[in-house]
């Protein structure tokens, strides 16, 4: 057994219909690609209907599960409701709604326009919200329960981040929101948590995050105290395991998946791995030697 390995026992999703925002690429897919091999039915959404038919064909033929591709930018709350509408006609209902559309870049926040910092967030905050209102309140006055919402965010959603403030605001917005329902809507049955992860290599985001030469010049993996980069299915078990029934008593969570990453750049003398083993009979010299001066 390792990490590459599927987690979850067979038909461990049977019976669950699953929203997936964002679901035609990425971390998205990979997702609802499990999903599906986990028995359950899967509408995936974004703007680009034909990319979510290709993934949808794909997807289908490689898991023989139940996928269904909607179109639908989660910025508008009229199309989060249409879709809504089209995914309980498609699937009967709907069990699991997971907020992984995103939209990011990296620059200087003073080169931003105003427009393209509402951008993100508006893909981020107001999409994630647009989602979780629209099928909160049918779950709510349709009175349907073991419901979840499963949101990803990052770790700078609570550390911050220089070049991408956009998004660490409103993936700091996100974990907020993840964190106050998961209080407040319990009493209707609903559960809320978050998975942040680390460098999981995708096309959307190297793209946009790392593009040209920085992908050589910044190898990301050796911010990583494991010294690699994420595996997809590593995120997808764990995925599969929030919105499955196991974790039925885990609500208001945020599951670092990083290797460790994000700690890394917060403990004050990390840095002092750079010190070579040879040097540490020196400084403890140094220091026992201060004791009685
Ligand atoms: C400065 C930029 C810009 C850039 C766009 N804009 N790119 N400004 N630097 N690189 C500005 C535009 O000029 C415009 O402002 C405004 O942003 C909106 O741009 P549009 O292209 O009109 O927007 P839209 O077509 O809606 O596209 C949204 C997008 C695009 C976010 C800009 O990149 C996209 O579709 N992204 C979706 C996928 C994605 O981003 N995936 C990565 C997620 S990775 P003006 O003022 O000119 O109108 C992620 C990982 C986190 O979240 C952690 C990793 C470790
Ligand atoms: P990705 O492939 O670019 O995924 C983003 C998805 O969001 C795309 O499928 C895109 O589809 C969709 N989307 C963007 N704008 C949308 C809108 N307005 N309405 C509906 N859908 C929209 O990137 P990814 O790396 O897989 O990212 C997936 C999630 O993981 C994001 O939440 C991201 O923040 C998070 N994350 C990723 C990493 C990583 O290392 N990859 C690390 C931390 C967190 P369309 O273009 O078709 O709309």
């Amino acid at each position: 057994m390792n990490y590459t390995q599927k987690m979850l026992r067979d038909d461990a999703l049977r019976g669950k219909n699953i929203v997936v925002t964002g679901g035609g690429s990425g971390l998205g897919k990979t997702m609802t690609k499990y999903f599906l091999e986990l028995g359950a039915q899967v509408a995936i959404t974004s703007r680009n209907l034909k990319k979510l038919e290709t993934t949808v064909e794909e997807l289908e033929k490689e898991t023989g599960g139940e996928c269904f591709a909607i179109q639908c930018d989660v910025r508008n709350y009229d199309e989060v409701e249409k879709m809504r509408d089209e995914a309980i006609s498609k699937m009967g209902s709907v069990d699991v709604l997971l907020n992984n559309a995103a939209g990011n870049f990296i620059s200087p926040t003073e080169r931003l326009s105003s427009n393209a910092f509402d951008t993100i967030i508006d893909i981020v905050l107001k999409g994630t919200k647009n989602c979780t209102l629209a099928f909160g309140k049918h779950w709510i006055d349709q009175k349907e329960n073991n419901k979840t919402v499963l949101n990803i965010v990052t770790t700078y959603a609570w550390t911050g981040s220089a070049y991408v403030v956009p998004s660490a605001t409103a993936k700091a917005g996100v974990l907020a929101m993840t964190r106050s329902l998961a209080v407040e809507w319990a009493k209707y049955g609903i559960r809320f948590n978050a998975i942040a992860p680390g460098p999981f290599p995708t096309k959307g985001a190297w793209d946009r995050l790392l593009p040209g030469d920085l992908k050589d010049k910044f190898d990301l993996a050796k911010k990583v105290p494991l010294q690699r980069v994420g595996e997809h299915q590593e995120l997808a078990n764990l995925a599969a395991y929030l919105v499955s029934d196991f974790s039925t008593y885990v609500n208001g969570e945020v599951i670092t998946i990083d290797g460790g990453e994000w700690l890394k750049g917060a403990g004050q003398f990390n840095l002092l791995e750079a010190i070579p083993e040879e040097l540490w009979d020196q400084l403890e010299q140094m220091i026992k030697a201060k004791k009685n001066a």
